[in-house]
């Protein structure tokens, strides 16, 4: 396989995400996010790790584009965070924060390395979250406000946005299991949660519409998962069915066609979480129509119906949701637990050109945690760090992604998570996602082998 098997203006990049690169300290005048809180909250986080000083990438971004540089990448997936341009989420402006992405942006573009900006990676001003966040449609004001501000200073330089990432995870991550940020367990509210992302969302592509960054392109995030049986049996495929309606179609449907899946649908107004939809907004939604999906794809779900047991041994997600996730026998994993699985992802590429009309498709995160520490650190060989494990893991995925193109799916680009080992939310710094090493000591960066295989795969 060969850089070559793919088109000449094809994406290949690296990507993060503020709250976990930046370092929170100094802020220069940046707000607090609902991150911040929860990392304050004792318990939450693995080792009590916090976004203080993460990777410095706030301070050190100069070095690290020109890391990326040397890497060989075309594009850079970075998130834009709302508290550092918006300190309250509405209203005063933090010119800093606007400065720095100038600065970020600036130093990309002379590498050549494209811009490509989320809006939205999590980090949700705390002050807006004391007023209900997602979970209310009074968020809409400030994100008007926001989106509008990251448009009118960032539009005449970043030609690629993305509105949300990973929406699933911001709603239920964080308002259902409570592992994530804000840390609430509550349906009803992580079902508003979704609905108002995915509300946001289209209100994000309307506005760019308008703005003066409308020559570039839009579109969303989602973390999306093949979902199999466990075995052929009818419970085991409904099982599946729920879980690619909660994972998948919960997102997908009102993205694509204006719609819920309308099992789960009525599985949650049931449960007492019904969509907080006003008469209009799904047609809105529809309407504006986003020029590619991102996907992130990290590992496929294999699902089998819940016994009583696992219900009483918290296995499943929800009463109401009596499905358990399993790791097929003899599969491998990464050291999140998640199975190696890259043919899903060539799947998944497939079932998006057929069922959503074969849009323009990027894999905005593919990559894998392994335990780097157990090599040599400090030894300076060209490969710092041996990491085999991750390097055969983006190839194979790659080889994926290049089998599902030659199959007919619009694959526009590939970005590895993660640039650099970053700040894993609930995992702390224990995690490490990055082709670039990260000594938190020092703030030293050293190439891992998986970095050095990508640069020679990007120079051909
Ligand atoms: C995704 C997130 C990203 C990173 C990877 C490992 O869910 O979008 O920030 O944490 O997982």
């Amino acid at each position: 396989m060969k850089r070559s098997d793919f088109p000449p203006d094809f994406l290949w990049g690296t990507a993060t995400a503020s709250f976990q690169v930046e370092g929170t300290e100094p802020g220069d005048g940046r707000g607090g996010s609902i991150w911040d809180t929860f990392c304050a909250t004792p318990g939450k986080v693995h080792n009590n790790d916090t976004g203080k000083t993460a990777c410095e990438h706030y301070k050190r971004y100069a070095q690290d584009v020109a890391l990326m540089g040397e890497l060989g990448i075309n594009a850079y997936r970075f998130s834009i965070a709302w508290p550092r341009l918006l300190p309250d989420g509405t209203g005063r402006v933090n010119q800093k924060g606007i400065d720095f992405y100038n600065r970020l942006i600036d130093e990309l573009l002379k590498k050549n390395i494209a811009p490509c900006a989320t809006l939205y990676h999590w980090d949700l001003p705390q002050k807006l979250q004391d007023t209900g966040g997602w979970a209310t449609r009074a968020i809409c004001g400030p994100w008007a406000e926001y989106v509008n501000l990251a448009y009118e200073h960032f539009g005449d330089r970043v030609k690629q946005w993305f509105t949300h990432n990973e929406p699933w995870v911001a709603a239920f991550a964080g308002n259902l299991q409570g592992r994530h940020a804000p840390g609430n367990t509550d349906l009803a509210t992580a079902v508003a949660a979704s609905y108002h992302l995915v509300l946001t969302h289209g209100q994000a592509i309307e506005a760019f519409r308008q703005s003066k960054a409308r020559d570039g392109k839009i579109g969303v995030v989602l973390n999306l998962y093949p979902a199999v049986p466990a075995a052929d049996s009818e419970a085991d495929k409904h099982a599946a069915d729920l879980s690619d309606q909660f994972q998948n179609r919960w997102f997908l449907d009102p993205v694509y066609k204006g719609c819920y899946p309308q099992e789960l649908r009525e599985i949650f107004e049931k449960a007492g979480a019904p969509l907080p939809e006003k008469p209009g907004d799904l047609d809105f939604i529809k309407k504006q129509k986003p020029d590619f999906l991102g996907i992130n794809y990290y590992f496929r779900k294999v699902l089998r119906a819940a016994a009583s047991e696992d219900i009483a041994q918290g296995k499943i997600p929800h009463p109401a949701l009596p499905i358990v996730e399993v790791i097929p026998p003899g599969a491998r994993t990464t050291e999140m637990g998640w199975e190696i699985y890259p043919q899903g992802m060539a799947d998944l590429l497939l079932r998006i050109k057929d069922d959503y009309g074969n849009p323009p498709l990027f894999i905005t995160e593919n990559g894998a945690s392994f335990p780097d520490d157990k090599f040599a650190v400090g030894t300076k060989s060209p490969y710092m760090l041996d990491d085999e494990d991750r390097r055969q893991f983006i190839e194979d995925h790659i080889a994926a992604g290049l089998r599902a193109r030659k199959a007919g799916a619009n694959l526009a680009g590939y970005f590895v998570w993660s640039f650099m080992d970053n700040f894993e939310w609930a995992r702390g710094y224990s995690k490490r996602f990055g082709v670039f090493y990260v000594d938190y000591k020092t703030q030293e960066r050293s190439w891992k082998k998986s970095a050095r295989w990508y640069e020679s795969f990007l120079k051909g």
